[in-house]
């Protein structure tokens, strides 16, 4: 059984009068406990491809299991449910609210689960203090630097205890040093038993993890383990 799993997906886009083929045929099989790299080349559909992992984004043709289970055809709320269950998202940008504390933000996800207040923030405390945030909880984004916001927007996917994490150059914003620490974070939560997804240009991160997949033109081209 996998964890995740795409079959023969693809992906078209409508750009004004043209169509244009994204994924072009991906087959991809995800295990349990898995840290699996993305690597390739800009515009060869990584993001496109994750999205599609993490059910922000339907295929156009083809299919996707979660757990065995074809989903491609479940409705909006259902997907959301799915999402807000069993997946935690790490963006290169990202993605904190700029007006919210790093508490708040965190505990976001929790949130839209319909979680209590009290609640939401001792759980999204505990994460930040497992990411090393313990004493910037008050802070908002603009008063953290880049390697603290990453772990902010670690800590909110982790709130909801997803099985899988799924990463889009978590690293690709962020100086040398500070892309270490968010790699050694990773590399945690793989010990853990976490399944991660990691889209990456960085060699170091494609080094820790156990299979790297390298994509180009919409297919994936080589399998290394
Ligand atoms: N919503 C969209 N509409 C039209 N084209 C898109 C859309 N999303 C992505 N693309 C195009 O798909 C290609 C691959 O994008 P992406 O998956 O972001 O690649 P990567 O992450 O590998 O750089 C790019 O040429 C991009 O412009
Ligand atoms: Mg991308």
């Amino acid at each position: 059984m996998s964890l995740l799993a795409l079959r023969q997906v693809r992906k078209r886009f409508r750009l004004g009068e043209q169509e244009v083929e994204i994924l072009r045929g991906v087959d991809l099989a995800i295990e349990a406990g898995e840290f699996l790299a993305i690597m390739g080349p800009s515009g060869s559909g990584k993001t496109t491809c994750l999205e599609i992992l993490g059910a922000l984004s339907r295929p156009s043709e083809g299919s996707i299991c979660f757990e065995d289970e074809p989903v491609e055809d479940w409705s909006d709320d259902a997907l959301a449910d799915l999402r807000a269950q069993r997946l935690g998202f790490v963006f290169q940008t990202f993605n904190l609210m700029p007006r919210m504390s790093a508490l708040r933000n965190a505990a976001l996800p929790l949130l839209y689960a319909g979680v209590a207040r009290a609640e939401r923030e001792d759980r999204a405390r505990l994460l930040l203090e497992r990411v090393g945030l313990g004493h910037r909880i008050h802070h908002r984004p603009a008063q953290l630097s880049g390697g603290e916001r990453q772990r902010v927007a670690i800590a909110r996917a982790l709130v909801n205890e997803p099985r899988v994490i799924l990463a889009d150059e978590p690293t690709g914003n962020l100086d040398e040093a500070t892309s270490g620490e968010i790699l050694a974070l990773f590399e945690a939560l793989h010990a853990e038993g976490r399944t991660l997804v990691v889209v990456t240009h960085s060699d170091e991160v494609a080094a820790r993890a156990g299979r790297v997949i390298r994509l180009r033109d919409g297919r994936v081209t080589g399998i290394a383990a």
